[in-house]
């Protein structure tokens, strides 16, 4: 059993001060850092790039879990890579016919390959990513649509399991088998965010 693992979205931290946000939740507990990288066009969102990632890399060596919100994923493979990014998670929307190359690239620049679907879509759509020769290591079941931080959690993506979880809506992810938890406005909004973060734990493990 792969041990849970919390990742707080740094989407809803304050990006002018990335790598003290991000200290910041290490030392509350997280496991990883869930860094969201939208191009303005898969979703109607900008956020960062590789440039970003290679100056945080520089202020810490946790687990950079990137979430590419990008219409060419292939494209950010090797400034990615090389920028020192942890985990590439694609969105299969985004990767319909290289998804096999993509997944081989990823693995190549050593970064773990994970595979994001948006609500709508359909989990089949990823059964063949995870019946592969080569893989994807992590599936990404958004409960949100992208592009956005603190949007409501969609409780009918249960049957699918990335948005919207805080300590009111952990429990039915955990249960709907999520072992690694994204959350971002629960945890940058809260008062006690370490507290947050225990308790999103707390219930995947249990
Ligand atoms: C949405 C992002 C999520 C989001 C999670 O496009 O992929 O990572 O920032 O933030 P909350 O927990 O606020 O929905
Ligand atoms: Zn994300």
């Amino acid at each position: 059993m792969v041990k849970p693992k919390i990742a707080p979205s740094m989407l809803s931290s304050d990006f002018a001060n990335l790598a003290a946000e991000a200290d910041r939740m290490l030392r509350y507990g997280a496991d990883w850092l869930h860094m969201d990288i939208m191009d303005g066009h898969f979703v109607p969102n900008l956020t960062i790039g590789a440039p970003v990632i290679e100056s945080l890399r520089k202020h810490t060596d946790a687990y950079l879990d990137c979430h590419l919100m990008v219409t060419n994923p292939i494209d950010y493979v090797e400034p990615l890579g090389k920028a020192g990014a942890s985990g590439f998670t694609f969105h299969v929307e985004a990767a319909k016919e290289n998804w096999q190359e993509l997944i081989h690239r990823i693995k190549s620049k050593g970064m773990r390959p994970g595979v994001a679907l948006k609500p709508e879509t359909p989990i089949e759509e990823v059964y063949s990513l995870l019946e592969a020769k080569d893989p994807v290591e992590m599936v990404l079941v958004m409960t949100v649509q992208p592009g956005f931080g603190g949007q409501k959690f969609m409780p009918e993506m249960m049957d699918k399991v990335d948005g919207g979880l805080g300590p009111s809506t952990v429990d039915l992810a955990s249960s709907a088998g999520a072992n690694c938890i994204v959350a971002g406005s629960s945890v940058f909004g809260a008062s006690y965010p370490a507290q947050v973060i225990s308790q999103l734990r707390k219930s995947v493990q249990d």
